[in-house]
């Protein structure tokens, strides 16, 4: 989704802004933009393509003496990709950078037309700019507080008032905003990871709290009151930021699974009253999008051997249904980002009647963080690729736990604690996953099956190799293949099959028997030592840490047949790492 970055202090902001927007590429963009201000004019730079595009051209330009600048990476909703449509956006006295949808922005455009406003680009936030400027008669609090009762939907703003020369504003509903407070500069921006070089310290801005910074520091207000909010520390370090050598953080984020799954071990292991007791609830909603789903759908598995009735949605589907709730009831949140819309939607839903919500989450700074009930951190560090991979490994680790401290066993412990040497070992088979990759990486279709967690885990697969190498994948329930997809079935198919699940096990090997039957190539990834050519043997372990060893496999595969194919593996086309927008 969009990335912003604001600056307003003693230095020229060209150079904040910059490195701003690098840190925000992760989250994926088409083009990007900047503005400066100073007592004279407003001067705005924008490119489609890289940032690096943006730089070249910022180069190339004058630039006026400024203290204060906003920046922007647009992933383009209302209006294809274009310098056009590039934020920032101007109207009249007024200029803006936006994360976030604005619902019902045509309405409000085609009331402004009529006004005789003129619009230049196709993007909703210009309608923002407009509507501010047509409010503006010399109190920006005033008309920024006007225009936002009129809109809809979600909006993290950056304002600068050409009349203002030595203000900015900031505001934000549904998307994330960020005040940085540096020695007499200030910082706003979606994400944190973008001012780290500058600054740990933040503040949180709540929905609607007008943020109004100028040299003498900052006030937050609502609806015209006073607001004081807490200026937190952030632990996430530049260490989590840098590649540490590795070509692409995706490799890198899969290599710090070991360590990571250790120190969630080190912390809760032996004080399992750290973790929220699930003992108490008679139902449990799992809710989450994209691989979260699918970590979700790994947590039914557990809690349900607990004894608990367990439901899963993607989040996009949970928020519209119309549940009866029962009192003994939790919904279970995950999210990496913590800001993705549908589940906060979801939560909010839960909360909304009186639910308990549990976040099992990332970002401390997230929405989902701050609004749950209870919460989990997961630790992973900052997740800078696209593709999900040791937020997901941990996020399972949590409903690991959970499930354990609900009905403790005493084999679980013993193999909780070698888990991360046996990940490493498994991390270490590059000669397999490269094999495996060869046979993938020039195919059309690629399939995986499974049953039960096994099914979970082929879900995973699936979205990993499709996500960063754009071949075509299904994960199917192996006992789903004789009723329909096994005539998809050819000599030029390749099937993983997932075999780790006790109770199913030699049915989905009869499942793969007869893909192979049909002329398919079969790849094997499981706890037996059988005897296929093409087949990584997975350490058996406790049923509840079992996916914890298999799926890093299928990331690795991913990842060769991605890099194989010159994909562009941390920041795969269309896709956003956080999607913020519904
Ligand atoms: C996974 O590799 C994808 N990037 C995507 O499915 C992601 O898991 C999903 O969008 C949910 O994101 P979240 O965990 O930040 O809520």
């Amino acid at each position: 989704m969009c990335g912003i970055i604001g600056y307003l202090g003693p230095k020229h902001p060209k150079d904040v802004l910059l490195s701003g927007l690098k840190n925000l590429e992760y989250r994926g963009y088409d083009s990007s933009g900047i503005a400066l201000m100073n007592d004279e004019s407003i001067q705005i730079i924008k490119s489609v393509g890289k940032i690096s595009e943006l730089e070249e051209k910022i180069k190339n330009e004058k630039l006026i003496n400024s203290n204060i600048g906003i920046a922007h990476t647009r992933w383009a909703t209302h209006g294809k990709p274009s310098e056009i449509n590039a934020h920032p956006h101007s109207s009249g006295h007024i200029t803006l950078v936006h994360n976030g949808i604005i619902e019902n922005a045509i309405e409000i455009k085609n009331k402004l037309i009529k006004e005789n406003i003129h619009f230049n680009s196709d993007t909703d936030s210009e309608v923002i700019a407009s509507l501010i400027n047509k409010y503006y008669n010399g109190n920006m609090e005033e008309a920024i507080n006007k225009s936002i009762k009129e809109l809809k939907g979600s909006y993290a703003l950056l304002i600068m008032c050409d009349n203002e020369p030595n203000k900015l504003y900031a505001i934000r509903c549904e998307s994330p905003l960020i005040l940085g407070v540096g020695n007499k500069e200030y910082y706003v921006t979606s994400d944190i990871g973008a001012i780290l070089n500058y600054t740990n310290k933040y503040v949180l801005l709540g929905a609607n709290e007008l943020v109004t910074i100028d040299k003498n520091g900052y006030k937050i207000t609502k609806d015209n009151k006073k607001i004081v909010r807490e200026i937190n520390i952030s632990n996430i370090s530049n260490e989590d930021i840098s590649l540490h050598g590795y070509e692409h953080y995706m490799m890198k984020e899969i290599m710090e699974e070991p360590v990571l799954v250790n120190n969630l071990i080190k912390k809760y292991a032996n004080h399992l009253e750290l973790l929220p007791d699930l003992k108490k609830y008679k139902h449990i909603h799992i809710v989450g999008c994209g691989s979260a789903f699918y970590v979700g759908m790994i947590g039914k598995n557990f809690f349900e051997e607990d004894g608990i009735d367990v439901s899963i949605d993607v989040a996009s589907e949970y928020r519209y249904r119309n549940i009866k709730y029962e009192k003994s009831t939790l919904v279970i949140l995950i999210s990496q980002s913590g800001e993705t819309a549908d589940t906060i939607a979801a939560m909010r839903m839960a909360n909304s009647k009186g639910i308990d919500t549990l976040a099992i989450v990332n970002t401390e700074t997230s929405t989902i963080a701050r609004e749950s009930t209870y919460k989990v951190l997961i630790e992973a560090g900052k997740e800078i690729a696209v593709a999900t991979t040791k937020a997901y490994i941990l996020q399972v680790l949590i409903l690991s736990l959970l499930s354990y401290k609900i009905k403790p066993d005493s084999n679980y412990m013993n193999d909780l604690l070698s888990l991360p040497q046996l990940l490493k070992v498994q991390l270490d088979k590059t000669g397999f996953h490269k094999k495996m990759a060869d046979k993938v990486y020039r195919k059309k279709d690629v399939f995986f099956i499974g049953r039960r967690i096994d099914y979970a885990i082929a879900l995973e697969g699936s979205l990993k190799l499709k996500e960063i190498s754009y071949i075509h994948s299904e994960a199917y329930q192996a006992g789903e293949l004789k009723h329909g997809t096994i005539s998809l079935i050819d000599n030029k198919t390749v099937v993983f099959g997932i075999v780790t699940d006790e109770v199913t096990h030699d049915k989905t090997l009869s499942n793969l028997e007869e893909v192979i039957a049909r002329g398919a190539t079969p790849i094997y990834i499981g706890t037996d030592k059988l005897k296929y050519k093409n087949q990584i043997i997975i350490p058996k372990i406790h049923k509840k840490l079992q996916p914890l060893l298999v799926v890093p496999s299928l990331q690795l595969i991913a990842y060769y047949v991605a890099y194989k194919k010159g994909c562009s593996i941390d920041k795969p086309r269309n896709l956003a790492k956080s999607v913020t927008v519904e």
